[in-house]
């Protein structure tokens, strides 16, 4: 029986961190959904159409990876596209509490079973919020992002001649 996965996040923007996780989650399960989660509580830097479009491109090499969004539960998203997995990223002991609580109340929900993966070392302390604050103040977010993110991020901060 082939296993589809979903990983489900808010990608404002897309980070090496993701796309290491994206990569170990392809070669676990047969199929794997990447699925960008549209309205969020935050407002996102960048649009839904911006968040696809650079996640498509980070993942363009890998044939069993597909991005797509959604809007709603989680778990309702899952079985609509056929997953029985939702992946989630553990960086350190600090992601724990919630990513515990949201497995369980998926769980509640639904049969979806959640798998927690944890990143590459080298990604351990990255996130999408602290790229966007390196950005904005001037630094390099350079091997933290895919080389379109970080472009696009420039051109977001500083104009798209920069
Ligand atoms: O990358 P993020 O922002 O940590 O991702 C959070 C996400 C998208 C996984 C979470 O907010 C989510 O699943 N939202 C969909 C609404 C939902 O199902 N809420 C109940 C969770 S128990």
């Amino acid at each position: 029986m082939k296993t589809r996965a979903v990983y489900p996040g808010t990608f404002d923007p897309v980070t090496n961190g993701h796309v290491d996780l994206i990569e170990r989650s392809a070669k676990l399960f047969d199929n794997l959904v990447v699925a960008i989660l549209k309205n969020t509580e935050k407002v996102p830097l960048f649009s839904i159409e911006e968040r696809v479009e650079m996640l498509e491109v980070a993942v363009r090499r890998l044939k069993n990876v597909s991005v797509t969004t959604f809007d709603g539960l989680l778990v309702d998203l899952a079985e609509r596209c056929g997953a029985s997995v939702i992946v989630r990223g553990i960086r350190a002991v600090s992601d724990y509490e919630y990513e515990l609580q949201m497995a369980l109340m998926n769980r509640r929900l639904s049969k979806v079973e959640t798998v927690f993966m944890m990143p590459a070392e080298a990604y351990s302390y990255l996130s999408s919020r602290l790229v966007k604050e390196i950005s904005l103040l001037g630094g390099s977010v350079r091997g933290l992002v895919p080389p379109l993110v970080e472009k696009r991020l420039r051109s977001k901060y500083t104009g798209p001649k920069a």
